[in-house]
C-alpha cells in the first residue's frame, strides 16, 4: 500500500462493475484494503458475495476503522431499465459514491466479419458501450449535483490498435475511449475527473469467456509470457484514484513487459 495515499481514499465509497472477477474483483479488494467502501456489481451473485468476503478480510488485516462496508449488487449493465433502478439496490448508508470504476466488458470469440453471430455484436455492445454509457450518464449526473467524483473507465489497448479476429470487441473499446475523451473535455469546468485505463493481456477469466469455457484455448494466449494480472491493473486503477483532488490521470496503457501491441509479443519457446 506504500504507492498509495491511502488517506485520500479513506471512507470514500467505490461501485465496481464486473467486481466478480478479475480485474474487478482484484480492485475491489484493494480498495477494502486502504479503507474505502465498495459497492460490487456483476450478474452472478456467489462470485460476488465471495469478493465482498475479500474485501471483508483485507478491510480487517489492515486494521483501518474508515471504510469496511460492501454489498453486492446483481445487475446486468445491458439492461437499461434495472441501471435506472440501481439505487433501490443499494443501501442508504452508501447512497453517496465518490469513484465509479466501470470495468464490465468482455469478448467472445474470434471470427472474421461476415461471420460473426449478431447476438454476439449486440451482446458485446450492450455491456462493454452501451452499459457503460448509461453508468455514466446516471452518475454524471450524481457528481455534478454533489461537486465531486471520479469515473475511471476500463478500456483497452484494443481500443486504439484494430487487431485481426477482434473486430466488435475492438470497435466497443474504440468507442468507450471516444466516449471518455469526449466526457473529460465536457467536465473540464467541473472538480469531476475522469480516468481512461487501457490495458493489454490480462490473465483473468476474460479468455475463458473468449472462447465459451475451452481452457486449453484461453491458456494459449498466455504461453510463453508473463501476462499481466488482475492485481496488476488494480494496482494502477487504485493509484489514480489516491491522487490528488487536482490531478487528473487522464489515461493509462499497462502492458506486460513481453508484450509490445496487440499481436506483437515475444514468447519463449515452450
Ligand atoms: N483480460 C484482458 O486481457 C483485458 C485487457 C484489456 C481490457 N480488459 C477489460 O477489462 C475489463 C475486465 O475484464 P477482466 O479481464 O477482469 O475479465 P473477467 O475476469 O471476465 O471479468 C469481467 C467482469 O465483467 C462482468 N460482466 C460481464 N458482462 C456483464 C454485464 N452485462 N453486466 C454486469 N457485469 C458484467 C463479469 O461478471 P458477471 O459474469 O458475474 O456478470 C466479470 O465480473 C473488461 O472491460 C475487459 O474488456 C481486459
Amino acid at each position: 500500500m506504500s504507492l498509495f495515499n491511502a488517506s485520500r481514499l479513506l471512507g470514500k465509497t467505490v461501485l465496481i462493475t464486473g467486481a466478480s472477477s478479475g480485474i474487478g474483483a482484484a480492485t475491489a479488494v484493494l480498495f477494502a484494503k486502504a479503507g474505502s467502501n465498495v459497492l460490487l456489481l456483476a450478474r452472478r451473485e456467489d462470485a460476488l458475495k465471495e469478493v465482498q468476503q475479500a474485501c471483508i478480510a483485507a478491510h480487517k488485516e489492515s486494521g483501518l476503522k474508515e471504510g469496511g462496508n460492501f454489498a453486492p449488487i446483481q445487475l446486468d449493465v445491458s439492461d437499461r431499465a434495472a441501471i435506472a433502478g440501481l439505487w433501490s439496490k443499494v443501501p442508504s448508508n452508501l447512497r453517496k459514491v465518490d469513484i465509479l470504476v466501470n470495468n464490465a466488458g468482455y469478448v467472445i470469440g474470434r471470427e472474421h466479419v461476415g461471420d460473426i453471430d449478431e447476438s454476439v455484436v449486440d451482446g458485446m455492445f450492450a455491456t462493454n458501450v452501451l452499459g457503460l454509457i448509461a453508468m455514466t450518464q446516471l452518475f454524471v449526473k450524481e457528481f455534478k449535483a454533489q461537486k465531486s467524483g471520479h469515473i475511471i473507465n476500463i478500456g483497452s489497448i484494443a481500443g486504439f490498435e484494430a487487431y485481426v479476429g477482434g473486430s466488435i470487441y475492438c470497435a466497443t473499446k474504440f468507442a468507450v475511449n471516444a466516449f471518455t475523451t469526449s466526457m473529460r473535455k465536457e467536465l473540464v469546468d467541473t472538480p469531476i475527473r475522469v480516468t481512461e485505463i487501457q490495458p493489454a493481456m490480462v490473465e483473468t477469466e476474460f479468455s475463458l469467456v473468449r472462447f465459451k469455457g475451452d481452457v486449453n484455448a484461453a491458456k494459449s494466449v498466455y504461453a510463453g509470457l508473463q501476462p499481466l494480472t488482475g492485481q496488476d491493473i488494480a494496482e494502477e486503477i487504485v493509484w489514480a484514484a489516491s491522487r490528488p483532488p487536482h490531478v487528473n490521470i487522464a489515461s493509462e496503457v499497462i502492458f506486460p513487459t513481453n508484450q509490445a501491441g496487440a499481436t506483437i509479443a515475444y514468447r519463449t519457446p515452450q
